[in-house]
């Protein structure tokens, strides 16, 4: 797997953005993988801005969800589906129609989940998948044990993901759902290219596992290794465990432009 340190939260946003709208330019229908929470934020916001400026097109781009919270209301603000519309889908101009996600809302779970997994290979398969991280390293909502193979279902969040996530929902654990529904780590590997996104101290301790520890299913985000298109950028913060970064440094400096990510 590749690793990009970059100086920042910003500086990383820009980079996955570029390479975003690069995919974009090649194959202007091509099926985006998106991840929620805060670390993405500022790529969505790089790309939506070249999209404004021209130097990117979405109109013709497809949309795909990573995960979603089980049994929030339809339309709750922190459904994984109200924040891909509002933080991708709206300010990039797709249309909401090239937009897929798992029914977290449906009565019969088991289907919606293998539903999810037909409509992703229905779709052709996602091009580029943006992965977050999780402080317990995990990917999607694959959390620690999660097995490598598995397809898209229905996992339970660990104690420490809720108070993660406890920020989204007014700071109160109580709110933040047990359930969710997470692409598989299986499917996740289905993509054609992964790009994992990490900045801050708090991811520093989960990178260096999943980039130079062993393939674990305790570290679910380990399962890059198995990839052989993966990308990890990282903030200095984040990078700041990894024993290798002086060699992914000057990996990175002598690289042609002309690969891109
Ligand atoms: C979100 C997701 C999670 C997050 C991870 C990091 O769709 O799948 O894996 O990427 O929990 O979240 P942040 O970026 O908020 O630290």
């Amino acid at each position: 797997m590749e690793v990009v340190i970059v100086p920042d939260a910003a500086a990383g946003g820009e980079l996955v953005a570029e390479a975003m709208a690069a995919l974009l330019r090649r194959k202007p229908d091509a099926l985006l993988g998106v991840a929620t929470g805060s670390t993405p934020l500022p790529v969505y916001e790089a790309l939506a801005r070249k999209v404004r400026s021209g130097e990117a097109d979405a109109s013709r781009a497809r949309v795909a969800q990573l995960d979603e919270y089980v049994g929030l209301p339809a339309g709750h603000p922190e459904s994984y589906r109200s924040v891909v519309l509002r933080e991708v889908v709206e300010p990039l101009g797709v249309s909401p129609d090239s937009f897929i996600g798992p029914d977290g809302a449906a009565d019969d779970i088991v289907a919606a989940c293998a539903a999810y997994d037909a409509a992703l290979a229905a779709a052709g398969g996602v091009d580029l998948q943006l992965l977050g991280i999780g402080t317990d390293g995990h990917i999607g909502f694959n959390e620690p044990c999660s097995s490598l193979a598995s397809r898209t279902r229905i996992k339970t969040l660990t104690e420490r993901t809720r108070i993660d996530n406890a920020r989204f929902f007014g700071g109160d654990i109580d709110q933040v759902p047990r359930h969710v529904i997470t692409q598989g780590i299986g499917t996740i590997l289905e993509a054609r290219h992964l790009v994992l996104l990490a900045t801050g101290e708090g991811k520093a301790e989960a990178v260096a596992q999943a980039v130079e520890g062993p393939v674990a299913a305790v570290v679910p985000a380990s399962a890059l290794q198995l990839h052989p298109h993966a990308t990890v950028v990282v903030d200095e913060a984040a990078a700041s465990k990894l024993k290798l970064a002086a060699y992914f440094r000057a990996t990175y400096a002598a690289k042609p432009d002309w690969q891109g990510l």
